[in-house]
């Protein structure tokens, strides 16, 4: 399964603070935003990924995540000339994508969780075609909306309906197979000009081929695609990171712990970052001993 993660758009729902700086590297507490979508992935062991960024964006990108390599991962990039849907990421991965199946992942999704991984992994050992996953929400107008029978089947998927059918948000995550592709190029811009994730996933359901995995609120996801939104999972993630004493999010972290990377590369990594964060990846090593 290949990853891809969707860091393109303009941001214009966060003007003035995303007209020079992608939201996407603006921070989240301690770290930048993408690392949380990139963190998702590398949990769950997808490893080849294609970031999509405009491009004035992609070499700041570069700049800070490389080609991955540092990370045991491989990281590729590809220009979102305009902005004209996330269905589109479909069809600018193509040849990234090539035979296989693909998870893609909206930037500003992020998701937090004991259980949420082992959610995601089954899910994604389970995923014969698509897969999407809903999360109960109290202003589900913002989003693509999710529809049940009384046994949780999937009736319908709207994308911001004016008067939703239920309160279950469609997430930004989901996976694929590669029929993906050839559905993002079937498809037709929508009222406000897009290509529709929520479009493409209604191709699947009607050939009875969507699953829909809730996530319970045991978890918490955040969309933070607005200022306010911002702020809230800043402070979420300080909270968290105080009280349990353990980095969310960390990528340095995971490719360790999940031998990407070996001990030395990992504390190379922390030698240049001289402050606390280096300090916890250097604790890391040293608790091990
Ligand atoms: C997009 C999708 C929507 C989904 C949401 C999740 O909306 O169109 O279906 O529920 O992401 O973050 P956007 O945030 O681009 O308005």
């Amino acid at each position: 399964m290949k990853g891809i993660i969707l860091a393109g758009g303009l941001g214009t729902r966060l003007y003035p603070v995303t007209k020079i700086i992608p939201k996407a590297l603006l921070p989240i507490y301690d770290k930048p935003m993408i690392y949380y979508p990139l963190s998702t992935f590398m949990s769950m062991g997808i490893k080849d990924i294609l970031i999509i960024a405009m491009q004035k964006d992609i070499k700041l990108f570069k700049s800070v995540l490389g080609d991955g390599s540092n990370i045991g991962i491989s990281i590729k990039y590809e220009i979102e000339y305009e902005p004209k849907g996330i269905a589109n990421a479909f069809i600018i991965g193509e040849e990234f994508i090539g035979s296989d199946n693909v998870s893609l992942i909206l930037v500003d999704n992020i998701f937090y969780g004991d259980k949420i991984y082992d959610i995601f992994s089954n899910a994604l050992l389970k995923n014969e075609t698509a897969t999407v996953f809903g999360y109960e929400v109290n202003d589900p107008e913002r989003f693509g909306v999710a529809e049940f029978d009384n046994d949780m089947n999937v009736l319908s998927i709207e994308e911001k309906p004016l008067k939703p059918k239920s309160n279950y948000a469609v997430v930004g995550l989901y996976f694929y197979d590669n029929s993906v592709v050839n559905i993002a190029k079937s498809l037709k811009p929508s009222k406000r000009g897009e290509l529709e994730i929520t479009d493409v996933n209604k191709i699947y359901l009607k050939n009875k081929k969507l699953k829909v995995t809730l996530i319970d609120e045991s978890n918490t996801w955040f969309d933070t695609g607005t200022h306010k939104s911002f702020v809230e999972t800043t402070v979420f993630v300080k909270d968290i990171e105080e009280k349990s004493g353990v980095k969310f999010g960390c990528i340095e972290e995971i490719a360790y712990r999940k031998n990407y990377i070996n001990k030395e590369q990992l504390i190379n990594i922390a030698n240049n970052i001289k402050n606390e964060y280096g300090d916890y990846l250097l604790n890391i090593v040293s608790e091990e001993i």
